[in-house]
């Protein structure tokens, strides 16, 4: 597999620019980087940058025979058709980058008249985005994925990957992490669909409206409610086993899980794997984890709203009623594995099943990284729940 990696006007500056929105890497950085990351997701990738409209597009045109391009167009995003037309006419999977998070500056950077034509739009990581890009790419071009829209809502809709056979196939919702937040997004999980939908599992990856994007705790669990019951729409006509789904989330995604499961008792859901989760949002809160993670999702801070806290915290809805297999690794920087180690005693205590594993050297994201001995164990104990 070929890519081919563009970045347009003013990111030849890239390190000296602005750093504290850009961060300190040159383009000299991001390009050897890019070459790393396509090795390690097992393709080739070429890079170019330029300043000038014209020269993109001819790029662009000369991506025809190549199998994915990644493009952070610059400030050509916010009004370049001429740039849109290129992605189009090519017709090649294109995703579109942005280092800082474009929707958090100034209103005209909210613009892009490329979104549309492209794959998925990441903004906001960093220049990790350009690597989740290539990641995106490889997922798409390993395994026929069909998009369904669940709502009205641009962030209502889903992957749903098939198995190979006829069915009926066992089904793992997967609920992205990212403290809930609109730079994380369901491409977070490609990777990990693609792995569980060749051991035989239906994956259906979910996007819901996150915090900086329509989302908070009542909107994201509503729209994660919405994408799960569309299960009983759609699973029918697509050879799904409705007696066996299984949610999957990773960090607040696991929160998601655990509370969409609370919540709702119209879907049959026979167990839950919380990778990491966010099971009590107090604790969570306390830790400080996410910097504000918790009260920009709530809204509030835990002490301002208990309401909301029964409401949206699953350890205030124990037991789930549910088979729970809970994962944390004992090196989470990000979510501190004491929150799970505790919601696990609490949920056994009232009732729940609950298997529990603490893995040792093991941080937050190897639980979803298909590359890491982590992720083999945790996809072992998924397999076992089919
Ligand atoms: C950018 C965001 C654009 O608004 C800006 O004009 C850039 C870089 C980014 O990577 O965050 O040049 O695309």
């Amino acid at each position: 597999m070929r890519i081919v990696i563009i970045n347009g006007p003013n990111l030849n500056l890239l390190g000296a620019r602005s750093p504290e929105v850009y961060g300190t890497a040159t383009l000299e950085d991001l390009d050897a980087a890019c070459r790393d990351w396509a090795h390690d997701a097992g393709c080739e990738a070429e890079t170019y940058q330029s300043n000038h409209e014209g020269d993109i597009i001819d790029r662009l045109h000369a991506a025809r025979d190549t199998d994915g391009v990644v493009i952070n167009p610059g400030a050509l995003t916010h009004y370049s058709y001429a740039v849109r037309d290129a992605i189009e006419a090519i017709g090649i999977p294109t995703v579109e980058v942005h280092i800082s998070n474009v929707r958090a500056r100034e209103p005209w950077r909210r613009v892009s008249v490329i979104s549309e034509v492209c794959s998925t739009t990441i903004y906001g990581r960093g220049i990790v985005g350009y690597r989740d890009a290539i990641r995106h790419l490889t997922a798409r071009a390993a395994w026929p994925v069909e998009i369904i829209a669940y709502g009205p809502h641009a962030d209502n809709v889903g992957d749903l990957r098939l198995p190979k056979g006829d069915g009926p196939h066992p089904v793992a919702v997967l609920i992205h992490g990212g403290f809930w937040r609109d730079t994380a997004a369901r491409d977070l999980l490609d990777p990990a669909a693609v792995d569980l939908t060749r051991r035989g599992w239906a994956t259906w990856n979910i996007e819901f409206a996150r915090v900086g994007a329509g989302g908070g705790w009542r909107a994201t669990t509503a729209d994660v409610a919405a994408a799960i019951g569309a299960l009983l729409e759609f699973g029918e006509g697509h050879a799904l086993d409705l007696d066996r789904i299984v949610l999957i989330g990773h960090g607040s995604g696991g929160h998601l899980a655990l509370q969409a499961a609370a919540n709702m008792r119209e879907v049959p859901i026979s167990a839950i794997a919380a990778l990491a989760p966010i099971g009590d949002l107090e604790a969570a809160h306390a830790a400080g984890i996410g910097d504000g993670a918790v009260e920009s999702f709530m809204r509030r801070t835990p002490e301002q709203s208990p309401d909301r806290l029964v409401a949206a915290s699953p350890i205030k809805n124990l037991p789930i009623g549910i088979p729970l297999l809970i994962v944390h690794g004992d090196q989470d920087a990000q979510v501190p594995a004491e929150i799970s180690r505790s919601f696990a005693g609490r949920a056994a205590d009232e009732g729940d099943t609950v298997v529990y594993h603490e893995l040792e050297g093991v941080g937050h994201d190897a639980l979803t990284d298909t590359s890491t001995t982590a992720w083999e164990k945790v996809v072992d104990e998924i397999d076992r729940l089919r």
